[in-house]
């Protein structure tokens, strides 16, 4: 017999609810993730998500405030997204990530994490180095190259793309808009969004 005080450590409890999602978008720095990701969400609140943003930039502030970019620290800064955004997943929420992730073991176990609560929608966000560091916004690559910044992604730091993402947008030939078209479409093929917008 189960006591209902052992109730949270029964398996229906660990039901998902229903219709979440977690979008993962994944590049260079300065490739276009957060941009694309905060023109796919309101995309999704007006087909009626409830959307939650994990952006890394404002995650290292928060969560994985103190985190560095060694290969560990990076790995872990994934985890905890990938662990928080299972758990919005299972409450049905449209969870939008985005981080370098430039690990594919570390996307996966991500993915892993997410997989039993809801679907995980991996986008590569393409761009190359040459381009981000053009863009430079934050002008971090104008560092690295100075050899004033070590461990940069994709200058002295890898970046494992991935080999069989849901999607691609490639930001070099796209703008913003297209490549957040693009994204909100493939959701559409893949049945996890209506097309209906709400009035
Ligand atoms: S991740 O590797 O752990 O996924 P995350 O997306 O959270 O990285 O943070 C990347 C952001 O941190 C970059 O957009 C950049 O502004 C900043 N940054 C600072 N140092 C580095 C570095 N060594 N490599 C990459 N990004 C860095």
């Amino acid at each position: 017999m189960t006591d209902h005080i052992f109730a949270h450590e029964h398996p229906e409890s660990d039901r998902a609810r229903g219709g979440g999602f977690t979008l993962w978008f994944t590049g260079l720095s300065g490739s276009g993730k957060s941009t694309i990701a905060h023109l796919v969400g309101p995309a999704l609140d007006e087909r009626g998500h409830v959307v939650e943003y994990l952006d890394g930039d404002t995650v290292r502030t928060h969560l994985s405030k103190g985190l560095g970019f060694s290969k560990e620290d990076r790995d872990t800064n994934i985890e905890r997204i990938g662990w928080v955004a299972s758990r919005l997943t299972r409450h049905g929420g449209a969870v939008i990530c985005a981080a370098i992730s430039p690990y594919v073991e570390t996307r996966q176990k991500a993915r892993a994490m997410v997989e039993p609560f809801g679907p995980f929608v991996e986008v590569y966000v393409k761009a190359s180095v040459e381009e981000c560091a053009r863009r430079d916004v934050n002008g971090l690559y104008a560092k690295a190259f100075a050899g004033e910044i070590k461990g940069f992604t994709g200058v002295d730091d890898p970046y494992e793309a991935p080999t069989d993402p849901e999607i691609v947008v490639d930001t070099e030939e796209q703008t913003p808009e297209e490549s957040a078209r693009a994204v909100v479409a493939r959701l559409g093929e893949l049945g996890l969004v209506g097309t209906e917008v709400r009035a």
